[in-house]
């Protein structure tokens, strides 16, 4: 069905892998479209509860998108490049309703580190080697970087890295905040799925309220307060909440439909 990922749904799990080892899983046109629908149906798939996002191979994440591609683009076509990127793959996976994490599971440079940071949060292993290097080349990230970058390290800590084009490792990721917890790379996946293990005990229905209030105070404009109050409303409408608040009261594990 794709040529440049693969996917499996399991137990609740849609795991996404970018499978083009040989480029180093690098981004290319295809590759970021067929992400794009793989979330998508991956988003609107009843069963799948967490989406776990990872590199082939065990020297990859993403290592960028595709030089190749972009190297004689105009003005015009490298805007493009970047806003058609950003509503297809980046922002697209920011806001999905469905909890998205990223297993970087080796070198996450450039639109690699920048579909990591999309992702709502990050595990790696002790290989991985993370950075912007897009200044090297002449150009700044444009899949989000600048933005997400700062948001998640802090802005002097991302200054340097994307003026550096430096790479740092796991333990230094971490440090920054910008893995949540670091392991070998066998115990990668089964660490990202142990996490969405912990995820779908709850209600989906609360979670995907829970990413837009968290989302939106990272937007131009909206008062992510308000956002929150209205989302908080909107829960007790649910079908989740009379079940969580129930089994609460009636001292059992609740059964959420997810509705
Ligand atoms: N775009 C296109 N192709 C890429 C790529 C990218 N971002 N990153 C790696 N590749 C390709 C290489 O061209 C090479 O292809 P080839 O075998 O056909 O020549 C293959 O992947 C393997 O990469 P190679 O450079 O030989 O591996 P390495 O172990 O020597 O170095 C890196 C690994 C990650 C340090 C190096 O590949 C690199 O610097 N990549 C570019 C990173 C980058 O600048 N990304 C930001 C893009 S905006």
């Amino acid at each position: 069905m794709y040529t440049n990922i693969l996917t499996a749904q399991n137990n609740g799990i849609t795991r996404i892998t970018i499978n083009r080892p040989s480029k180093l899983n690098a981004l290319n046109k295809e590759t970021i479209q067929e992400l794009h629908a793989a979330f998508r149906v991956a988003d609107l798939d009843a069963e799948t509860k967490v989406i776990i996002v990872t590199g082939s191979g065990e020297k990859a994440f993403v290592a960028g998108a595709d030089i190749s591609e972009f190297a004689d683009f105009s003005v015009a076509e490298g805007g493009n490049l970047a806003q058609k990127g950003q509503e297809l793959l980046f922002d697209f996976v920011a806001n999905l309703s469905t909890p998205v994490i990223a297993a970087v599971n080796g070198f996450a440079l450039g639109g690699g580190l920048e579909l990591a940071m999309a992702a709502h949060f990050r595990v790696a292993s002790d290989n991985a080697k993370m950075g912007l290097p897009e200044v090297s080349l002449g150009v700044i990230p444009g899949y989000g970087g600048t933005q997400r970058l700062p948001q998640l390290v802090g802005k002097g800590r991302a200054m340097e890295m994307i003026m550096t084009a430096g790479m740092i490792d796991a333990n230094q990721a971490q440090q920054y905040g910008l893995v949540n917890h670091v392991t070998t790379q066998e115990e990668l996946l089964p660490l990202a799925e142990k996490l969405a293990g912990k995820i779908m005990r709850n209600s989906s229905v609360a979670i995907a309220a829970a990413i837009k209030s968290v989302n939106s105070a990272y937007e131009d404009g909206i008062n992510g307060f308000k956002v929150e109050i209205e989302q908080f409303g909107n829960c007790f409408g649910t079908e989740d909440f009379k079940e969580g608040t129930t089994a609460f009261l009636e001292k059992r594990k609740a059964e959420f439909p997810g509705k």
